[in-house]
């Protein structure tokens, strides 16, 4: 592990102390004789918290433009599931079909897998960004990652249980251990969605089964949407005759309808379920805070847009006085982001450089976020601050 994550993953349990118990980090330190927390099948990961495990990536590694697993953010609601095993779990498929059926994994891999690279980023990724802040798991940039998945379609699962004609919603239900009153993790996509070519019942991720932390043995996937439409450990497809009413859709993952002022509150019928990700960009390099050698200096870092495509990320050395067009990374796949970068001769001085991404919808990154009350969807212009000596 190289220093600087050592010194980051301190930080990151010093920070803990004040969110969580003692006991969760006394249980965290144990872990380790130096003080820095290993969590199995991670590596080098920020973390936001140990009582679910919420692991966020640090920027520096959006210089891939797979996610190798062990970096890719997990994002849990609730306990991880206990035991599980590959040939005792079951999907049950239902509601409005002619046929209910119970699958296995084997059943899943007798259909046909289709593959899809996606960004998958978390309705909450940069809600400490927002002002004035907003409660919540408190996600600086890197509740974002990038992974092929692969798995069979939704559209041939459901379409060996025969859809009734008022099928309108998809439901899935996570496994879960529910802690308390806590409802469980259950939400649902509209059926043109689920139907889409892309829309997976995923049980691969960069080639490999899915991992425990990412919803083993197989989890939904639905490309360019909020992570939280992509339920991990799936138990369950159900199909509805009207949207899932339930703590995941509402209060949960709602947007409001008209922009607030910082700080409002808003009233649930002015609001609506977050369906597709903002276009954004992340600047991965140089770091914030960093001081470097004046000379030629490559900025650089990652774009996405949800269910649109990247056309245009632009960067600014001068704190937004002037923009240039960067270069995108040759990798591009819809519903994947766009790494990018550009090269630029560094004076000396105390620098802000600032990139701004343009989608194919012709939406652009706004100066500002659009504050909400669940502080979702972060997108402004991201920033650093450098000196160059
Ligand atoms: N599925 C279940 N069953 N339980 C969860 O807590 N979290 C959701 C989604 N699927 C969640 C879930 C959220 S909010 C996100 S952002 C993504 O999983 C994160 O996926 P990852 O942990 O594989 O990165």
């Amino acid at each position: 592990m190289n220093p600087r994550r050592t010194f980051l993953k301190q930080v990151s349990v010093a920070a803990l102390a004040s969110t969580v118990g003692r006991s969760a980090i006394s249980w965290a330190l144990a872990q380790t004789q130096s003080g820095i927390v290993d969590i199995p099948g991670e590596d080098d990961m920020i973390v936001r918290s140990f009582r679910f495990v919420d692991l966020e990536t640090p920027v520096e590694y959006f210089d891939q433009w797979l996610t190798p697993v062990p970096r890719f953010f997990v994002r849990n609601h609730m306990h991880e599931p206990g035991e599980l095993s590959a040939e005792n779990w079951r999907l049950s498929v239902g509601g409005e079909v002619e046929k209910p059926l119970t699958l296995t994994l084997a059943d899943l891999g007798k259909l046909q897998s289709h593959s899809v690279v996606n960004t998958l980023e978390c309705a909450g990724n940069g809600r400490s960004l927002h002002r004035p802040q907003v409660p919540g798991i408190q996600w600086g940039k890197g509740a974002v990652s990038t992974a092929k998945f692969s798995g069979p379609r939704l559209r041939d699962v459901l379409e060996q249980a025969g859809v009734k004609a008022g099928g309108k919603h998809v439901m899935f239900r996570g496994l879960d251990e529910v802690p308390g009153k806590v409802p469980p993790f259950i939400r649902s996509i509209p059926f043109e969605k689920a139907l889409d070519s892309d829309t997976l019942v995923a049980t691969q991720m960069n080639d490999a089964p899915l991992t425990k932390h990412h919803g083993f043995p197989a989890r939904a996937l639905v490309p360019g949407w909020i992570g939280a439409a992509s339920c991990k450990w799936l138990t369950e497809i159900k199909v509805l005759d009207s949207e899932f009413v339930g703590n995941f859709m509402s209060p949960g993952y709602r947007f409001p309808n008209q922009p607030l002022k910082p700080g409002d509150s808003v009233k649930p019928e002015d609001t609506h379920v977050l369906t597709g990700l903002n276009v954004k960009s992340v600047i991965s390099g140089p770091l914030d805070g960093s001081a470097l050698k004046a000379g030629k200096l490559t900025v650089q870092g990652a774009a996405w847009a949800g269910e649109a495509n990247i056309v245009k990320v632009e960067v600014s050395t001068d704190g937004g006085s002037s923009w240039n067009a960067a270069a995108l990374g040759a990798e591009q796949s819809h519903y994947a982001w766009r790494l990018w970068s550009y090269a630029w001769n560094a004076k000396p001085g105390d620098h802000v450089i600032q990139s701004r991404a343009t989608d194919s919808q012709g939406r652009v990154q706004p100066a500002e976020a659009v504050w909400n009350p669940s502080g979702y969807l972060y997108n402004a212009i991201d920033e650093v601050k450098i000196h160059v000596a």
